[in-house]
């Protein structure tokens, strides 16, 4: 098991390796003897609401105890936001704990998962453990998922069809009238599990709509959130599933105990009742988002249209060589996939760190005037 993203990623091979070959030269540091730039993990750059810490600090006494019926209450809440019953939430310490339940209910040897590319790794990880094959099916040039692949690659032994929505790494969004024609085709023995890990960054159009706001009533369909990212709670580990009672309780079976801890609990539920920081925070982004595309439109750049919290784009140079010389200067940033190795993933962070991200972008020593579109 990996120990962290960073190293899963590695294992899949899509990481950044640290001492890799940069081949950039050595620039001054935008940011010296401090903590790194973190534009790679898409994490909030902001943090959690005043409300939720209020709620963590309050919790903190409670330390000692394990979560309990707090689990329950959380459940609970989640299930009324949903419509949905109790028994049809699904709780993990991270979305990511969700994959691996999905993976060890649905897939193993014999079975297939099927899966865009590039996305979302841990569920391809997860799938490998369990002796599945994996088909990954590249996205088209519009970043939509190629639902016509991936449904004549889905067959009886298909255990998972995996769709992201926004997807991660390209922020993209798959026309929801085009899912509905795919599931509705798909065998009826597999499970599609829906990611929408970025949701709430979502812009609202008609191509998209949430499958937990707006359900098919289909028994396969498993639907994942999480309060890492427009929450802005990565490092409390809380996320969850939306699924059938039956689908639940089978993935549940891979659940570990009391993953979701005491204080993860409370400042959950605290991030639920606070829907006036949740709006700002979308607010914020779609500011953010405009600035990038101000700065990047000055420098010719055009990054992919992303309804996530972080920007992809093609840099026309090895993409490993741009991702070091960023860390030289004390700025993460993230690899796309190893087939798309020109392009970098960049998170949206505050204003000043945003500055020193384009500050290094203008020492790269590459031509620029590649980067034509
Ligand atoms: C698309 C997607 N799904 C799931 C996750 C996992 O998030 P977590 O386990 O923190 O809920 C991530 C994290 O970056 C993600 O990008």
């Amino acid at each position: 098991m990996p120990s962290s993203r960073r190293d899963l990623l590695k294992i899949l091979g899509i990481g950044i390796a640290t001492g890799m070959a940069t081949g950039s030269a050595a620039v001054p540091s935008v940011q010296t003897n401090s903590s790194p730039i973190r534009l790679d993990n898409n994490e909030s750059a902001y943090g959690p609401s005043e409300k939720v810490v209020e709620a963590v600090r309050l919790a903190a006494t409670e330390a000692n105890r394990y979560p309990g019926a707090g689990v329950y209450e959380l459940a609970e809440r989640i299930a009324k936001s949903h419509n949905v019953s109790r028994g049809q939430v699904i709780l993990g310490a991270g979305s990511t704990e969700i994959l691996r339940m999905a993976s060890c209910a649905f897939l193993g040897a014999g079975k297939q998962l099927v899966q865009p590319s590039p996305t979302f790794p841990a569920l391809e990880f997860y799938a490998r453990s369990s002796g599945a094959e994996v088909i990954s099916d590249p996205l088209r040039r519009s970043g939509y998922h190629d639902l016509d692949a991936m449904l004549a690659h889905s067959g009886a032994s298909t255990g998972l069809v995996y769709i992201c929505n926004p997807n991660n790494p390209t922020g993209s969004i798959t026309p929801r009238a085009d899912l509905e024609k795919f599931i509705s085709l798909l065998p009826s023995s597999c499970c599609i599990l829906i990611d929408e890990a970025y949701h709430e960054y979502a812009r609202p159009s008609s191509l998209y709509a949430s499958f937990v706001d707006q359900p098919l009533q289909d028994p396969r369909i498993i639907v994942t959130r999480t309060f890492s990212h427009a929450y802005g709670l990565a490092g409390l580990r809380v996320g969850y599933g939306i699924a059938s009672a039956d689908v639940a309780l089978r993935m549940r079976a891979f659940a570990t105990a009391d993953d979701v801890g005491t204080i993860t609990v409370r400042a959950a539920i605290a991030a639920l009742d606070d829907t006036a920081s949740l709006q700002e925070v979308v607010k914020r982004n779609t500011d953010d988002h405009q600035e990038f595309q101000n700065s990047a439109r000055s420098r010719s750049i055009k990054p992919l249209d992303s309804h996530g919290n972080f920007v992809a784009f093609d840099t026309f140079n090895p993409a490993n060589m741009i991702i070091q010389h960023f860390r030289s200067n004390n700025v993460l940033i993230a690899p796309v996939s190893l087939a798309w190795d020109t392009w970098i993933r960049v998170s949206l962070g505050k204003r000043e760190e945003m500055r020193a991200f384009w500050r290094t972008w203008d020492t790269l020593p590459i031509d620029k005037s590649a980067i034509r579109h």
